[in-house]
């Protein structure tokens, strides 16, 4: 098998990469070309990939340590987890209404003191059309903002908290103390600025709450114009890969979800402090 990797997939990044089975260990050279593809592209899509749930673990631990799915020990430990639209029973439901729901803006985990470096997703069930999911490049989106709004924004700390969003606050069932993060937040690898926002960003430390909240709502509009934005549609055993901290993603309410099944394996690789 020869690793291809193939041209950019749009202007906000993205790249397609065939010729590897991630069910297989990785050697060492495809593992680096794949990293500078990530590095490079942000988002990178493994088509036709068939993958166990352990498997697919077992890929995502090639870039760091993979957080569990389940209790440690427990049985369900070591693999990858399911997402899917599905009730307990089987059955399609239609979530997208729900607030803290996967249709709005946002970066995984953010409201974690370390949130994840990359999340991995594995296509196993679609719907005949539509599901897809949209990236948005927010390394763009900062390096596109006007030198006046970059200072006026330089060294402001976000308060993240599930559950919470533009400084309303919405079924606060889980109790997690906020976190601070860096609005403009240093890519690790690049040295890039990013914005770090979206669903579960709050408002502002040491701004009023609604004023803070304005600001977020006015980046977001901005972060998430159609230029700064890749939309995946998906096919069966793709395996896409993104980064958290230089991306926000969406999964886009397109089809018909009360109907239509979808199931995904999620990967989710530990990150570090965001600085
Ligand atoms: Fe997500």
């Amino acid at each position: 098998m020869v690793l291809v990797i193939g041209p950019r997939l749009s202007a906000a990044g993205g790249v397609a990469i065939t010729g590897v089975d991630l069910a297989a260990p990785l050697a060492a050279e495809p593992k680096a070309r794949i990293l500078d593809a990530f590095r490079d592209h942000h988002i990178v899509v493994f088509p036709d990939q068939a993958l166990t749930r352990e498997q697919q673990y077992g890929f995502a631990r090639n870039f760091g340590e993979v957080e569990p799915s389940g209790q440690a020990g427990s049985k369900r430990h070591a693999v990858a987890h399911v997402i899917s639209n599905l009730d307990k029973d089987g059955n399609p439901v239609d979530r997208s209404a729900s607030p803290v729901g996967n249709y709005r803006w946002h970066t995984d985990k953010s409201w974690h003191s370390v949130p994840p470096l990359l999340t991995m997703l594995h296509a196993i069930e679609l719907p005949p059309a539509g599901g897809d999911t949209e990236f948005a490049n927010t390394v763009m989106a900062y390096a596109a903002l006007a030198e006046q709004t970059k200072r006026r924004i330089a060294g402001l700390q976000v308060v993240f908290r599930w559950g919470s969003s533009g400084g309303n606050s919405i079924a606060a069932t889980r109790n997690e103390p906020p976190v601070d993060h860096p609005l403009v937040r240093t890519h690790p690898e690049t040295g890039s600025k990013a914005l770090y926002l979206g669903n579960h960003a709050s408002h502002i430390r040491g701004m009023p709450e609604a004023e803070g909240a304005a600001v977020l709502g006015e980046l977001l509009e901005h972060a998430t114009r159609r230029q700064f934005v890749y939309a995946h549609r998906w096919r069966k055993n793709d395996l896409v890969m993104w980064d958290n901290r230089c991306l926000l993603h969406r999964a886009v309410a397109n089809y018909d979800m009360g109907k239509y099944r979808r199931v995904m394996h999620r990967s989710v690789v530990k990150g570090t402090v965001p600085f």
